[in-house]
């Protein structure tokens, strides 16, 4: 089985997987599929973060809740991407929430005025509102590329490791613009395959925002996933309790150490990214 898994998984096949038309597909089923496999099996479920993690060198050893402290990794990314400004009193807007692990802890931790996760998954989104309640904490169910809020309605928006699954990549940068209040930023951070970086950089470079400033964050990112594979939650739960014939997908699942995704990230075939951009 391992065999198969090293044949699916090598960076070849990962640059097709990466393609619009296949992640608009792996959004739609795959992560709603994820959501209800770990609420029914799981009723302590503690997988509340879907990125792979980044930490420094240095390291960042921000201070965190015990409660937080299994998730360091995925939540130093939200912590690096959303610090790019200050949110306190700010009114926030996070596109592809997941299953809310950011939104909560950038709610209780940075004080912004209000705090919407976004998600295209309807049972994240139920996950969401079961798990994370907070003041001026709300969570809505709906598209990237169509987003329910009036122009200017919000003061900053974060999208975190969710843009490479929308078909149309400009359409929905055109909506964080249209949602941005003037003056507004939009604290971005994903990843693409090498053969799909020129249109993704021609298509920021097209966004109605102007850039603040670009990170390339794969070692960093690379480093988080290391960590995340010593000990998470996300792991545990592969380890523990997916059947041993499924390891091989749930470990490509959270992008552990040795997986193919990983290893196209380490040998350059994908680029990671943070940005910050201003709507003037
Ligand atoms: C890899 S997960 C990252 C989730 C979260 N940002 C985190 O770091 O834990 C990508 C998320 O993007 C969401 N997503 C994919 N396509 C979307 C779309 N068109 N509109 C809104 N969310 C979408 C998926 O449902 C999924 O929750």
């Amino acid at each position: 089985m391992a065999h198969i898994y090293r044949l699916v998984y090598n960076p070849f096949v990962y640059r097709l997987v990466y393609s619009p038309f296949v992640m608009k597909r792996l959004a739609k089923y795959a992560f709603p599929l994820l959501t209800r496999y770990h609420t029914r099996y799981h009723a302590n479920d503690d997988v509340v973060f879907l990125n792979f993690g980044y930490e420094e060198d240095p390291p960042m050893g921000i201070p965190l809740a015990a409660s937080d402290e299994p998730h360091r990794f995925p939540i130093q990314l939200y912590q690096r991407t959303a610090t790019q400004v200050d949110l306190s009193g700010k009114r926030v807007l996070e596109i592809g929430c997941g299953h809310g692990g950011g939104a909560s802890y950038l709610m209780r931790t940075l004080q912004p005025a209000s705090y919407t996760g976004l998600d295209l998954n309807p049972a994240g989104i139920a996950f969401c509102r079961k798990r994370h309640n907070l003041d001026g904490l709300e969570f809505v169910q709906g598209d990237a590329e169509n987003l329910p809020f009036g122009n200017q309605s919000f003061d900053a928006v974060i999208n975190i490791e969710s843009s490479h699954c929308y078909p149309s990549f400009p359409r929905f940068l055109a909506e964080v613009a249209r949602v941005l209040r003037p003056g507004g930023h939009f604290l971005y951070t994903d990843l693409r395959p090498q053969v799909r970086i020129a249109e993704w950089e021609a298509a920021l470079a097209d966004a109605p925002m102007r850039l603040v400033s670009r990170a390339d964050i794969e070692t960093q990112v690379l480093r988080g996933m290391n960590k995340s594979s010593e000990s998470t939650p996300e792991l545990d739960v592969v380890e523990h309790r997916v059947p041993a014939y499924l390891h091989g997908v749930a470990r490509e699942a959270t992008a552990s150490q040795g997986s193919g995704l990983y290893r196209a990230v380490q040998s350059g075939d994908f680029s990671y990214r943070m940005y910050c951009f201003a709507k003037d």
